[in-house]
């Protein structure tokens, strides 16, 4: 499905990122492996993906360090040919109570949520404007992912921080999506609800966390990472070319405020 397209995954050491990364060097192209840290996790994920006889390589940069971001890309160009694909995926959290939320904590998730995405964003575009399209590949020029959250529009008391980012990230989106669309590059976010990773192990690890969770979830599953990777894959490929500007949630209906199930 995305044969001879060269793909660009951050944070695809782990998590999403590592599935996402994995789902589209099976669905045929081929990808960099983007981490900040964890080099070893990042050449597994390289070594799986070489397995289904596409092409990966592990390249380390901080998203939120314009030099290496550039540098990265530039690096991607010199040795993949270009980009075609980027999935603006690294992202952390840094909870606090609001009061004792530190101008630090703050920092660094706008950092790299969502600075880390314009970044990238920007640097994969040129790359896109400069080349156009080449039909045999992709109707579209260039294709972004931003990798949302439910949080985008879902408050998020104790994550003061991780909801701005998120929530700004929708306009960001959006904005690019119109600003580009012209330009037949296609910008879109995925929102993922609430998957099995290391950035909320607290929330299920334990059974009685794990009950709590899925309260919030009317399809009662907490989500692979698995079910994200298959909605960017969706998202990147010409069966969606015209899907421009969407957010598509994948929540398991985690967005259907599930309070209101009763009562109201
Ligand atoms: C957060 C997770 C959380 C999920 C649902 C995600 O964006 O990173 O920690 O479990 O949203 O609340």
């Amino acid at each position: 499905m995305l044969k001879g397209q060269k793909a660009l995954v951050t944070g695809a050491n782990s998590g999403i990122g590592k599935a996402t990364a994995i789902a589209l060097g099976r669905a045929g192209a081929d990808v960099v492996v983007n981490y900040v840290a964890g080099r070893e996790d990042a050449e597994k994920v390289v070594a799986e993906i070489a397995s289904f006889g596409v092409r990966a390589a592990a390249y380390e940069a901080d998203v939120s360090n314009e030099e290496q971001v550039v540098a990265m890309l530039d690096r991607m160009i010199q040795e993949f040919g270009t980009i075609d694909i980027l999935v603006a995926n690294a992202g952390l959290q840094r909870d606090a109570p609001f009061t004792e939320m530190t101008l630090a904590q703050w920092q660094k998730v706008l950092d790299v949520n969502l600075t880390g995405q314009f970044l990238c964003a920007r640097e994969a575009t040129k790359e896109f404007l400069r080349r156009g399209v080449v039909p045999e590949v992709s109707s579209a020029a260039g294709k972004i992912i931003c990798m949302s959250s439910v949080h985008q529009l879902i408050p998020w008391a104790g994550h003061a921080n991780y909801a701005s980012s998120k929530g700004g990230l929708q306009m960001m989106m959006q904005t690019l999506a119109q600003e580009l669309a012209p330009k037949k590059v296609r910008v879109n976010a995925v929102a993922p609800g609430a998957v099995k990773t290391p950035i909320n192990r607290s929330a299920w690890e334990t059974p009685e966390a794990q009950e709590d969770l899925l309260r919030l979830i009317p399809y009662k599953r907490i989500g692979d990472p698995e079910d994200i990777a298959n909605a960017v894959v969706g998202l990147s490929s010409d069966l969606m070319d015209y899907v421009v500007g969407t957010t598509l949630y994948v929540d398991g209906g985690m967005t259907l405020f599930p309070g209101f199930a009763t009562g109201g």
